[in-house]
């Protein structure tokens, strides 16, 4: 675990800090006394005793996304994200910058971003909801600090701590990330457009997306983030059938889905299937 990134938690029970763990250590103590558990995977639980409502991901779902993003497919998206990231980094960013990954699943995206800035330049945290996911999150991004939360609670993180704020596909807390960010950082916002896997949703037995909900998503950011910059980006794809599986069981949809009925569903498809993954990223920064 990065030190720079340690600095920035605060204990969910007191709000006080971190002690600096040593290596090997298996628990984060703060300087009350509180102490969290570093699990045998390298990641952190900070949600100890609180218990939550959440449903998270299932370990199929979590191996389901690990084995798309894995196979290449989204490398458009991970590009782009890093560009933008290690442009703003590179003239507004503090040495080591501090990059919060909010839902950050297998922590794919946060690799590919942590790979585009200069090495040691960035400490990163990692937050989400599901262990399954943070196991992998832990294998992929080891000096990242990945913790166990529930982005609807207060952040462990301190106020003015974060350069980036990056949530792609996930809960967005606005007034929480708005608090963590330094003045001038950025909150990065990756959606789905409406034609977002079109020519395979039905085939999968994916949720709809209804409409662009960029007026919405601005709407919901306005109170505490101005929008800086919105980009669409469209990623052609060929898919596998094991690929359309992934694709489907890797979303909310996955949530529902039968694996046996989904093969099923699939096993009409050709050797390669052509879809257009589109994405919004949208660029906020807090109001001053
Ligand atoms: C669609 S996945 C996206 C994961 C990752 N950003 C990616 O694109 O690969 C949504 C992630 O948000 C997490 N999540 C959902 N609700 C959450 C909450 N309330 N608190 C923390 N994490 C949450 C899920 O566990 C899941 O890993
Ligand atoms: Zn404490």
């Amino acid at each position: 675990m990065e030190i720079a990134a340690v600095n920035a938690l605060l204990c969910p029970h007191c709000g006080l800090s971190f002690n600096n763990p040593a290596p090997g250590d298996n628990a984060l103590v703060c300087a009350d006394g509180h102490s969290f558990d570093i699990a045998r995977q390298g990641y952190l639980n900070l949600l100890t005793g609180h218990g939550t409502k959440f449903v998270p991901d299932t370990a199929a779902m979590v191996e389901a996304r690990d084995a798309f993003l894995d196979a290449g497919h989204y490398q458009g998206l991970g590009d782009a994200l890093a560009e933008k990231v290690a442009a703003h980094l590179a003239t507004n960013g503090s040495v080591p910058a501090l990059i919060v990954d909010a839902g950050t699943g297998t922590g794919w995206y946060l690799q590919q971003v942590l790979a585009a800035t200069a090495s040691g330049s960035s400490a990163a945290v990692g937050l989400d909801i599901s262990k399954f996911a943070l196991r992998r999150a832990a294998r992929r991004n080891p000096l990242a600090v990945n913790i166990v939360w529930d982005l609807w609670r207060d952040l462990p993180l301190g106020a003015d701590t974060a350069d980036v704020v990056l949530v792609i596909f996930a809960p967005r807390n606005a007034s929480e990330f708005a608090r963590i960010l330094k003045p001038g950082g950025r909150l990065v916002v990756v959606t789905p457009l409406p034609q977002h896997l079109a020519e395979i949703a039905k085939e999968a037995g994916m949720l709809g997306i209804q409409e662009d909900k960029e007026t919405a998503l601005v709407q919901s950011m306005a109170a505490d983030f101005e929008l800086v910059d919105s980009q669409e980006l469209l990623v052609p794809m060929e898919l596998s059938p094991a690929d359309v599986g992934n694709v489907a069981l890797m979303g909310p949809a996955g949530h529902h889905m039968d694996a046996i009925e989904l093969s099923h569903r699939l096993a009409h498809l050709p050797e390669k299937t052509r879809a257009t993954a589109a994405f919004r990223i949208s660029v906020f920064t807090p109001r001053v």
